[in-house]
């Protein structure tokens, strides 16, 4: 068992714990975990992110996460560097590397198997590392397992802990200060106590501590986002369904979400989710099922039916325009993958923009957020021109395509609208009033409306 006694006397509050990567996870953990009074060394190999980081520069877009870095770098609570001499000096160690999917459906692990490594290699006493990255079920037992094996010798303790995040981009800091639920996958009561205490201050009557197993705390993970995912393909199963029977998607959410089992949040209908998260784990757990013969997957089935929502709102915009629209020009509101983020991973803007860009004459888009220079994917598409504000080159468009939900797009100037040449909105948000849009003669089609 880890030398507990050591370790508390030692991180008494101020608790001294290093993150290990400094991308939307950790950077955000980091900084919440300084504002609450902890002295946080920040480490990552990336020299230029560690360098630009020290000046307070956050290199993507989070709300008041830049204020944060810049006020506890002040406080001197928040440290960066790029060494793990200086990292290990700590023996508190929050995982938060990337895991993009590897293209096979499975997190890629180059960065954690290196960070593991380094760790191997400098860690001189007993030390807790917590698992915050989203990794395939059954890692957190290997890394235990080769932990101890190495240390052995050595008479160090490390204990491996599974603490995953829930935060969503766009509002990660509220989320990591006032979270539902913190979940605690601890191998021993040392690292147990250990984890509660540095998690105390977050404890109140909205947020539960929940202390389980390290391979239940892997799959409460998995199983929160694929829930919330389901929920989504489920509403655009309803959506088509409406479109069928002459319901109304929006009543209809309405009616389902005012039921307490059901509950109103994730049940907007639209193009589908994306994002560097909910594809990627729905994915891996489908692989995992895969591998341990579970068949009949609601799953791959919520998976299935979000690749083919783009599908099915391109197919609205042809029959509109009868199938050619070689002569027809759009703007599109929207790149990044939902609003208050720059992130345009997973995006079904961009697999919309990908899919309809060949058969169309011009593509003007817009986002409030969204950097040319961050989409090098759209650049071999001739016909694609980046607006500097909202309501350019209306004149020049037959139609409008909403794509993300930001609320910039939520209330817009009829007037304006109004130079589509077409008159025509495909809302892949339904964020319009389709009867406010429909009283001033423009052609509305949303989903499940
Ligand atoms: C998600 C989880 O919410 C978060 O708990 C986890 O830690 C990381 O993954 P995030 O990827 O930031 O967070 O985005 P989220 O707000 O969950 O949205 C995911 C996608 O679903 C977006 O593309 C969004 O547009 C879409 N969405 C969301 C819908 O289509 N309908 C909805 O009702 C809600």
């Amino acid at each position: 068992m880890i030398n507990i006694k050591e370790m508390m006397i030692e991180n008494s509050i101020p608790m001294k714990i290093t993150i290990i990567g400094t991308g939307y996870v950790g950077l955000v953990s980091g900084a919440c975990f300084a504002e609450l009074g902890n002295e946080v060394m920040c480490l990552d190999i990336n020299p230029k992110i560690i360098s630009q980081l020290k000046k307070a520069k956050v290199s993507f877009f989070e709300p008041d996460l830049q204020k944060l870095v810049q006020k506890n770098i002040k406080k001197k609570t928040l440290k960066f560097t790029t060494s793990y001499a200086t990292g290990c000096k700590n023996n508190i160690f929050f995982i938060c590397v990337d895991t993009p999917d590897n293209g096979f459906g499975s997190p890629d692990l180059k960065s954690l198997n290196s960070v593991l490594r380094m760790l191997q290699k400098k860690i001189t006493r007993d030390a807790v590392l917590v698992l915050k990255s989203t990794l395939p079920l059954g890692t957190n037992n290997r890394i235990a397992k080769s932990m101890s094996k190495h240390f052995l010798l050595k008479n160090i303790i490390v204990d491996v802990c599974s603490n995953p995040e829930f935060l969503k981009e766009g509002s990660a800091i509220k989320d990591f200060m006032q979270p539902d639920r913190i979940i605690l996958g601890t191998p021993s009561e040392s690292s147990k106590a250990l984890l509660t205490k540095l998690y105390a201050p977050l404890k109140s009557k909205s947020t539960q501590l929940f202390h389980m197993s390290v391979e239940s705390a892997e799959l409460t993970k998995y199983a929160s986002n694929a829930f919330l995912a389901t929920k989504i393909s489920f509403m655009n199963e309803v959506a088509l369904i409406a479109e069928k029977s002459g319901g109304n998607i929006h009543e209809v959410r309405e009616g389902m979400g005012a039921d307490r089992r059901i509950g109103p949040d994730f049940l907007n209908a639209g193009l589908g989710f994306g994002g560097s998260c909910f594809p990627k784990d729905m994915k891996a757990l489908i692989n995992f099922e895969k591998k341990n013969k579970i068949k009949n997957s609601i799953i791959e089935n919520a998976l299935k039916i979000n690749q083919n929502q783009v599908k099915l709102f391109i197919k609205k915009i042809r029959s509109t325009f009868g199938s050619n629209l070689k002569d027809k020009s759009f703007v599109i509101w929207g790149l990044s993958f939902k609003p208050n983020t720059d992130d345009t991973r997973d995006s079904v803007a961009i697999e919309l923009i990908k899919l309809i860009a060949p058969s169309v004459k011009s593509l003007y888009l817009f986002d409030p957020k969204v950097k040319k220079d961050s989409l090098s994917k759209l650049k071999k598409y001739p016909n694609i021109t980046f607006l500097n504000s909202q309501y350019e080159n209306f004149n020049l468009a037959n139609g409008l395509i909403i794509c993300t939900e930001w609320n910039d797009f939520k209330d817009p100037k009829i007037n304006k609208l109004a130079k589509l040449q077409d008159r025509v909105i495909f809302d892949g948000r339904n964020i319009l009033d389709s009867q406010l849009m429909n009283e001033n003669n423009f052609s509305y089609i949303g989903i499940g409306l």
